[in-house]
């Protein structure tokens, strides 16, 4: 792993093959872990962060530049309580994050292949789930937030359908913790929001 910065970088075989011991790479291993799936350019992460020092944050984004952005900027701001994961998301939450480690998925704005060819690309399907499931603590909570409305009646039916998950209040972000996309489209589309506990 490296550690001149906060990205994480699986190194060996086994790290690669996971699980990896997440709690590990913060200061406080022992505080509650969120993670930001597809955390673009970190707004929500860095905001939530900032706001919850209790909490430990985890963001995931394959974008290398992306990440790099997030990485310099919570450097700068000194907060301790984030590390970067620059991996595919269905491989880091299938694979590499320990079984019920987690208290809190944010999956703001994820792709929404529009076309209906490219559906299968879509992160949600039965295996995401089965993942979602495996990782998180029992209690533990997924946000969703889209503007793509079939995406969100596709998140809303298999949530619904899947006993293990039951909705709860969807999170609505304060101001400053509103991601970029949010921002974008929060004037001109309605934002379907769908939040789900592990039974
Ligand atoms: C539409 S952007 C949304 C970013 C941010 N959550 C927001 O709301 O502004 C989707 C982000 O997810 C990342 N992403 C998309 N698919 C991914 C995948 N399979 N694994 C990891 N990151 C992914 C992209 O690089 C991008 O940063």
């Amino acid at each position: 792993m490296i550690a001149d910065s906060l990205r994480v970088i699986p190194a060996t075989p086994a790290e690669w093959l996971g699980p990896l011991p997440a709690a590990s790479w913060f200061a406080k291993p022992d505080q509650p872990l969120h993670v930001d799936v597809g955390c673009g350019k970190g707004r929500f992460l860095l905001a939530r962060a900032a706001r919850f020092p209790a909490v430990n944050f985890l963001g995931i984004d394959r974008m290398l530049r992306r990440v790099r952005k997030v990485d310099n900027r919570a450097r700068r701001l000194d907060l301790a309580n984030i590390r970067l994961l620059r991996v595919e998301a269905y491989y880091a939450v299938a694979y590499l994050l320990p079984p019920a480690a987690v208290a809190a998925y944010y999956i703001f704005f994820p792709d929404p292949w529009p076309k209906a060819r490219h559906e299968a690309h879509r992160l949600f399907n039965a295996r995401f789930l089965d993942a979602l499931h495996r990782t998180l603590q029992p209690g533990g909570v997924v946000h969703v937030a889209t503007d793509h409305w079939p995406y969100f009646e596709q998140l809303q039916g298999v949530f619904a359908a899947d006993a293990r998950f039951a909705a709860v209040a969807p999170f609505v972000p304060e101001a400053d913790e509103q991601t970029d996309f949010e921002r974008y489209y929060i004037e001109s589309k309605p934002i379907g929001r769908l939040s789900v506990q592990k039974v």
